[in-house]
């Protein structure tokens, strides 16, 4: 058996899985810090806790690390820039990438993105480090969440929406037996 994957082979397979896409942000003594992230996911409800992997390279993630908090904003289909300027694609950095979107202070003091799909605002409970990211688990404080709006889908190495589901095709009527 092979040792392992390729990171290539890796990735390949990897940009099939269709994942929601949230803004990661958080704020410390350096100010507010974000990025865009798919690698986020429900660990339990009771207690309610999250996780997300956050690059050990990545600015957002010291800035994690130091404030002990975050939340976790799910994007729309409306946040589509908001989704590349977080990822670094506008080359705009830390407290600059805040100047697009509405954002508030959520109750740990976080970076709350108030049109987003869902928000949740947690302090750190745990941080794994595995390799190259840290697992950063959230003890999720307070969850708020919209009523409208069609998720932010990545998939395929780009964004997408989640297609309606197509009409039912209506069963073939057989003729009645004589
Ligand atoms: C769709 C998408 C998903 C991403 N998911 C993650 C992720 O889950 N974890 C991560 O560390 N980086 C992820 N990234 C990369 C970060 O958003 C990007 O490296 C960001 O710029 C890091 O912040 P920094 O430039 O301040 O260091 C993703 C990028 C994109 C476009």
């Amino acid at each position: 058996m092979k040792k392992a994957a390729t990171p290539d082979e890796f990735k390949r397979a990897m940009r099939r899985f269709a994942a929601g896409v949230t803004l990661v942000t958080t704020a410390g003594r350096d100010g507010r810090a974000g990025l865009t992230a798919t690698a986020m996911c429900s660990l339990s409800a009771d207690p309610p806790r999250l996780l997300v992997c956050v690059n050990r390279d990545s600015a957002p993630n010291r800035a994690i690390a130091a404030a002990k908090r975050f939340c976790v904003n799910i994007l729309g289909q409306k946040h589509r820039a908001l989704a590349l300027r977080f990822a670094g694609a506008t080359g705009v950095q830390g407290e600059e990438r805040f100047a697009q979107g509405r954002w508030g202070k959520a109750a740990t003091g976080a970076p709350v993105l108030i049109d987003a799909l869902a928000s949740f605002d947690c302090t750190l409970a745990d941080a794994i480090e595995s390799g190259t990211h840290t697992i950063f688990v959230g003890d999720v404080r307070a969850a708020s969440v919209a009523t409208r709006g069609s998720p932010l889908v990545y998939e395929g190495g780009g964004f997408q929406a989640l297609a309606a589901p197509k009409p039912a095709r209506p069963t073939k009527r057989t003729k009645p037996r004589k």
